[in-house]
């Protein structure tokens, strides 16, 4: 009976300061106290036991009880969670965000960049994450779209009040690099990118995308095609058949998308590619001499190419998922999966 006085007093003092997962967790779970309690009932004496069995149970529903008006109680009285505290898994373990796994987890799309970035710092890449504001210059203009170029309605932009632009592409990093960087250039750039799009299973107005750029004495065409196939083939872990038609953006020259075999079908035609048996993925070029020499970078000595592909659009493929909008919904069951 003493020891009942004592979690009495306990349990008093718990009510006002533990919240339902740790009230659950302390007193009701499989090895909580109350259960401890009441397996300890042998142990009493023969006159108390039905006392004791009687006290117990009131401390019980108390703590249902009060659990119970937790349950029902408005959303805003609920306890909030501070995603930015810091928290110790060791000594916390109950008190993270619920969407996290007891390790800790990463959303899919980053699980992607990491093994998309390692591919290219194995082939000799630098890495170089884009911004999320720019200006006119760095979207349009150093990319060899003057004021009023009919392309510049290719990319539906969003411009806050003060004139600064969300990038719609990966491609506003180019002239940063090239004019900061002595050739030979290798550099990879993830960046999110932002587009005033309606939305579908397709396309999104948030997205990741990645932009490469290669320049040194004598690059080609076909050095373009063998880097990007390499790329592709190992990150999808398969041998792929590539061509590239014909395409036009102003920053490059010439311009091509690059295509793929249909990994899924091996190109006897499935929905994912259409029924064609090829699969458009980026965007690609020579990049245009123009460019070159915005960033102070004499194109009679230098040449280079430059792709910009998605990267959302690629995860997808890789880990066969036919909805973009899932990535950004925050469907638990989705994220666990992934
Ligand atoms: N920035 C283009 C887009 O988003 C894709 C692209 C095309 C990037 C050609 C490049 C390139 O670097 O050379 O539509």
């Amino acid at each position: 009976m003493k020891n009942l006085e004592d979690l009495q007093k306990e349990i008093s003092k718990d009510l006002d300061k533990l919240d339902i997962q740790e009230l659950k967790k302390k007193y009701l779970a499989q090895d909580g106290l109350i259960r401890k309690a009441f397996s300890e009932i042998s142990n009493v004496s023969k006159e108390d036991k039905a006392e004791y069995g009687k006290e117990l149970n009131n401390l019980k529903n108390e703590i249902e009880k009060k659990i119970s008006s937790y349950d029902s109680s408005p959303v805003t009285e609920t306890k909030r969670i501070d995603p930015t505290a810091p928290f110790d898994t060791n000594t916390d373990p109950d008190k993270r965000p619920r969407v996290l796994d007891l390790d800790g987890s990463s959303h899919l799309l980053m699980k992607e960049l990491r093994i998309l970035t390692d591919i290219f710092l194995s082939m000799g890449f630098d890495i170089v994450e884009s911004r999320q504001i720019d200006d006119d210059y760095h979207m349009f203009e150093s990319l060899n779209f003057p004021k009023g170029h009919p392309a510049r309605d290719m990319y539906d932009t969003f411009w806050t009040e003060d004139g600064l632009i969300l990038p719609a592409h990966t491609s506003t990093m180019q002239n940063r690099i090239l004019s900061s960087t002595e050739p030979p250039i290798r550099t990879v750039i993830p960046g999110r990118c932002f587009r005033n799009e309606s939305t579908d299973s397709g396309h999104e107005h948030t997205f990741f995308q990645c932009e490469g750029v290669y320049v040194d004495k004598g690059i080609s065409i076909s050095n373009m095609i063998a880097t990007i196939k390499e790329f592709l083939e190992t990150y999808l872990e398969t041998k792929l058949k590539v061509k590239i038609q014909p395409a036009y953006f102003p920053f490059t020259e010439p311009d091509a998308e690059f295509t793929i075999s249909c990994p899924f079908c091996n190109q006897k035609g499935c929905s994912t590619c259409g029924y064609t048996g090829w699969i458009e993925l980026m965007g690609c070029g020579m990049i245009h001499p123009n460019v070159l020499k915005f960033a102070g970078i004499n194109p009679e000595i230098y040449s280079g190419f430059a792709w910009g592909f998605g990267l959302d659009r690629l995860a997808m493929i890789r880990n066969n998922i036919p909805e973009i909008r899932e990535l950004r919904a925050g469907n638990i069951k989705f994220l666990r999966k992934y």
